[in-house]
């Protein structure tokens, strides 16, 4: 399911479609496929990663890049490696101990396709293949930034960072939790690895502190309000736009500012951070329109 036209500007849209396939090259090439016996797990993690998805971590990735004059081969290796552990998270997050979902991205969730098992292991092997990539020379000549990719990665998507906003997450639908808890959860499990992908140009070009400061900052409200209107979204959005059920939210009494200030004010909520982030951009002096661009699909949206 690639962004809707009718959400994305024209010029943002077609920024994503250019980026998403140059990234889904990328991808299918380091999705090695093989005879062997063990082939079944090769084409869960195909199927997690490369049936659908909008690619917003991959444009991330990208457009920091682009800021800073990164060679675009080595870039698409970064932006590959982020959406891997993104798709990692998801078919993980749709397991029957998780979210027990049955539908991703228009598709059979992978557990529900190739078996549960299997979905943990492709799960496994992408998050691992993400880290081989980024240690490998084509990545970086410099082993010094290939160093502070993988150490970033890994704190983005760890127990500070997704692995414990998805703790949180589960530990919301048993417990009552204030704003202040749901928004730190938000930005663990979400905020984290966009901030991850949005720093990461930034990581290859060995760009200054102030700069990088500015593109965490950025996502990491992006990423906050990304995953409000995913919640807003889980309840009004149309599954043949999203490719995901609608509700399960609300039937597994996930903490959420939908549920806990209710739709409306949630898309206020959502709104005030949008602005937020779009004001840590100011450094970059309209170079980083396209992040602005990003900031304003993300309220507009509808998958
Ligand atoms: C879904 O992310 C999970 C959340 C963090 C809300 P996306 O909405 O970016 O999913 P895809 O990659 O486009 O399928
Ligand atoms: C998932 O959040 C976030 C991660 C996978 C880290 P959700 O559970 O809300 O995502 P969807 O709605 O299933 O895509
Ligand atoms: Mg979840
Ligand atoms: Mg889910
Ligand atoms: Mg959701």
């Amino acid at each position: 399911m690639s962004p809707s036209p009718r959400d994305a500007s024209p010029t943002l849209n077609d920024a994503l479609q250019d980026i998403a396939e140059a990234v889904n090259r990328t991808m299918d090439r380091l999705l090695t496929t093989t005879e062997l016996p063990e082939a079944p797990l090769m084409e869960a993690m195909r199927h997690g990663t490369l049936a659908g998805g909008k690619r917003l971590r991959p444009f991330l990735a990208m457009q920091s890049a682009f800021l800073f004059n990164v060679d675009s081969s080595r870039a698409r290796r970064v932006a590959a490696a982020v959406e891997f552990v993104h798709c990692y998270s998801l078919i993980h997050d749709d397991l029957p101990s998780m979210d027990d979902a049955a539908l991703r991205r228009g598709h059979p969730t992978v557990h529900k396709k190739f078996g549960e098992a299997t979905a943990i292991l492709a799960g496994d092997a992408l998050m691992t293949l993400a880290f081989q990539v980024l240690s490998e020379p084509e990545t970086h000549q410099d082993p010094h930034v290939r160093c502070e990719l993988v150490r970033a990665l890994a704190c983005a998507s760890g127990a500070q960072g997704m692995v414990g906003g998805q703790m949180l997450d589960l530990i919301g639908e048993k417990e009552e939790f204030d704003l202040g808890t749901i928004s730190r959860l938000q930005r663990m499990k979400t905020g984290m690895l966009m901030c991850f992908a949005a720093e990461s140009g930034a990581i290859l070009g060995k760009a200054s502190e102030p700069q990088r400061r500015a593109l965490r900052n950025y996502a990491f409200d992006l990423g906050l309000a990304f995953q409000v209107t995913d919640d807003i979204l889980d309840v009004e959005a149309d599954p043949q736009d999203t490719g995901k059920e609608q509700g399960k939210d609300l039937r597994a009494g996930k903490a959420t500012f939908v549920s806990t200030l209710g739709k409306d004010q949630a898309k206020g909520r959502a709104q005030m951070i949008i602005e937020q982030a779009v004001a840590h951009l100011k450094i970059f002096e309209g170079r980083a329109f396209m992040f602005e661009e990003l900031a304003r699909y993300v309220m507009a949206r509808r998958a």
